[in-house]
């Protein structure tokens, strides 16, 4: 058995009601927080007025920054950083999906800088090693979709404005200390966002599967949520209502997020190019994977076999007799099925993609994801990255 590590440091609260917890967890972290959601959901569906009270409760001081857009901008955390200064906060919460927790962490980061430019941290930035940083600050994330894994991955996806690139940054002191998920929150969640999260949430676990990266602890995490993902995502898209498949979505989404952040395990060819298709065209993250996955798969299929059957197997599509080299060469295919079945079959063009954006694309995909490109079990090019676009189009 090969060597591995974890870490786990996050405090995970799981489960309906958690968030009303928050008036015994939050005084751990600071006496003034920053409290980072985006305006129309989280204010509309009344999360945002609830969480700045039951944090009112416990005797904190709340700044609300409801300004997080879908894909946050460099321009906005440098922003939100200098009013989380000026207003003398210690501790960042977010509340939303992989935006608002996203941008809590980056705040969380930036601030204990003092300030400055995010964009120094991004890859292509002066500092992206981050030598010399300090530790973040504290923060706390709520998360309320079941999708990005971001509440237990050291993990932030922050868009550079200039040049339309997504890179994900992080260290080891950019994880949530407090990590609320609760499914009582996902229960409004619309289909179209349950669809894209949820996804999401299969290629996290699929590619930390298929990834050199993997290890027999993120293999755990990886089946489970791999198999979760095919029998809850229909029910939960269909069904937002039903506590029981939001639940199950949101531990897989959990478990798929351990494996590949605290797990050390990764996401692989597929994230690396996908996030370069949302710097491009600011689609749903989860569709951008959904995009390129089966032709990733179907390059490949035959870099591990028993790996590969095994995602055929877990995603319902094994038949009688077949040979692990079948069920392999099977697992592109497959995956196109499970696409199909979530609604969530998509080519590039169907997001917006161009011919022309093929060459930038690329770049970004060896300037800002090498890391996971390189966790591919198979070693990939800049012309098989290029050829990867071309059949995805
Ligand atoms: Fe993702």
């Amino acid at each position: 058995m090969k060597n591995f590590e974890f870490s786990i440091p996050t405090a995970v609260y799981f489960g309906a009601g958690e968030v009303n917890r928050i008036p015994e967890l939050a005084p751990k972290l600071g006496k003034k927080a920053m409290l980072l959601a985006a305006k129309d959901t989280m204010r509309a569906l009344g999360f945002l007025d609830k969480v700045e009270g039951l944090l009112k409760t416990a005797g904190i001081e709340v700044l609300v920054s409801d300004d997080v857009s879908p894909n946050p901008r460099d321009k906005d955390i440098n922003r939100q950083t200098e009013a989380f200064l000026k207003a003398g906060c210690d501790f960042t919460v977010g509340l939303g999906g992989g935006s608002a927790m996203d941008s809590a962490k980056a705040v969380a980061f930036l601030a204990a800088q003092g300030g400055g430019n995010i964009r120094d941290y991004l890859a292509g930035g002066s500092n992206p090693e981050m030598a010399g940083v300090k530790d973040a600050l504290k923060c706390m994330v709520i998360t309320t979709t079941a999708g990005t894994g971001s509440e237990v991955t050291p993990w932030w996806v922050i868009t550079n404005t200039d040049d339309h690139e997504k890179p994900g940054t992080g260290n080891d002191s950019t994880i949530a200390e407090i990590a609320i998920i609760d499914p009582e929150l996902m229960l409004t969640i619309p289909a179209s966002i349950t669809k894209g999260t949820g996804i999401d949430v299969l290629f996290h676990a699929m590619e930390a599967y298929i990834a050199n990266t993997a290890t027999p602890f993120t293999d755990l995490f990886c089946r489970e949520a791999m198999k979760l993902v095919v029998e809850n995502l229909g029910t939960a898209i269909e069904d937002g209502k039903n506590l029981e498949a939001r639940s199950n979505m949101a531990w897989a989404n959990t478990i798929a997020g351990i494996a590949i952040g605290e797990g050390k395990s990764s996401t692989v060819g597929i994230h690396a190019l996908g996030h370069s298709i949302g710097g491009q065209t600011d689609a749903p993250h989860g569709m951008t994977m959904a995009a390129i996955g089966p032709a990733y798969m179907r390059k490949t299929w035959d870099a591990d076999i028993e790996r590969y059957a095994e995602v055929t197997r877990i995603l319902g599509y094994a038949e009688e007799g077949m040979s692990d080299k079948e069920l392999a060469a099977k697992s592109p295919e497959a995956l196109i099925k499970t696409l199909e079945k979530f609604d969530c079959r998509v080519s590039m063009s169907d997001l917006g993609v161009t011919e022309a954006m093929i060459e930038p694309m690329t770049d970004s995909v060896f300037k800002t994801m090498s890391g996971c490109l390189d966790c591919s079990l198979k070693v990939l090019t800049r012309d098989d990255v290029v050829q990867l676009y071309k059949d995805s189009l």
